[in-house]
């Protein structure tokens, strides 16, 4: 049995979500990770197989790895929560195409599509909200406090208004796809890093910071709306407010501000860094398919060492689910 599950955006309000205020994120038709499950020997130890990384991981014989411990927390929570999940005889292969410490959610990512692999496979129920607290269980290893946003979309695979510590807003629908058009500087991020900075900086200015997140909230309320009602010229002008916010806050990055640059002399709505910033990604909002071509390539003219023209799921059928 196989698990799918999508990358997610922050639209509007990294950061200031931290400390209270909403943000929009939504799933994203491309990159993904899938997770498949395979029966062995009953008695054989569960084994994980991380393709990207070149690791094969025998659980219980070889030595944690650094980069390992959020997956010994996935197999330890798959065994002991999941009722139904044997803690010997199967084999997880998790493949990802979500580029790693760039703000697309790829912990969550190939967390959430584990768990739907492993759930489809020993046939266990779990509906998106307890996927969701499960992933954020492993979100906790990555990122020590993370707000919750990214396993609430990749799980729920549904673009939400998020507000720390309260029921995740679903937003409906636009009337027409949202076409986006992701570019990686190629320079990861660490996104407890950038978070401990922001915290550090608000500590010293409460009342800069706390204006700045404030704004930010109220650009992320009025974004629901032009999402949902396909106001995207209004949804790309927020965007570029955030960024303005953004780099006033001290999280974007000359790399980052290069490849907004270019996508918006390119046509964009509107560009901005997504995630924690300082390395990572942009965002660029396309009028339409054939305008996000010519952003992609002046994204990749301008030093972008990836960029993927992409839609965000829009929460109805959509291709993540397990089979
Ligand atoms: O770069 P990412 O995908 O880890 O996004 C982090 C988003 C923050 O708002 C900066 C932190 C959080 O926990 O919400």
């Amino acid at each position: 049995m196989t698990g799918r599950a999508p990358s997610k955006l922050i639209l509007l309000g990294e950061h200031s979500v931290v400390y209270g205020q909403p943000a929009i994120a939504v799933p994203l038709r491309d990159p993904g990770a899938e997770a498949a499950v395979s029966r062995t020997d009953p008695s054989s130890p569960i084994e994980l197989d991380l393709r990207d990384f070149g690791i094969r991981w025998t659980v219980g014989l070889k030595p944690v790895a650094e980069e390992i411990p959020p997956f010994a927390e996935l197999i330890r929570l798959a065994t002991t929560s999941l009722a139904g999940v044997p803690d010997r005889g199967w084999t997880l292969s998790i493949r990802s195409e979500v580029p790693i410490g760039c703000g697309l959610g790829s912990g969550a990512a190939v967390s959430a599509a584990a768990f739907k692999a492993l759930a489809a496979e020993f046939k266990v129920p779990l509906p998106p909200q307890r996927l969701s607290d499960l992933v954020h269980r492993i979100e906790k290893i990555h990122h020590g406090r993370p707000s919750g946003i990214d396993n609430t979309v990749v799980a729920t695979a549904r673009p939400v208004l998020f507000r720390k510590g309260r029921a995740p807003e679903f937003l409906s629908p636009p009337p027409r796809p949202l076409t986006l058009v992701i570019g990686y500087t190629g320079m990861r991020h660490k996104t407890s890093e950038v978070v401990a900075d922001v915290a550090a900086a608000h500590a010293a200015e409460p009342e800069r910071y706390d204006a700045l997140f404030a704004e930010i909230g109220d650009i992320s309320e009025r974004g629901a709306k032009a999402f949902s009602g396909g106001a995207f010229e209004e949804l790309g002008r927020l965007m570029d407010r955030n960024q303005t916010l953004l780099e006033e806050m001290g999280v974007s990055s000359p790399e980052l501000e290069r490849l907004v640059a270019a996508a918006r002399d390119a046509g964009a709505l509107g560009a901005k860094l997504s995630g924690a910033g300082r390395g990572g990604c942009i965002a660029a909002l396309a009028r339409d398919p054939d305008s996000a071509q010519r952003l992609r390539e002046s994204l990749l003219t301008s030093g972008a060492q990836l960029a993927v023209v992409t839609e965000a799921l829009t929460g109805g059928a959509h291709p993540c689910g397990s089979s």
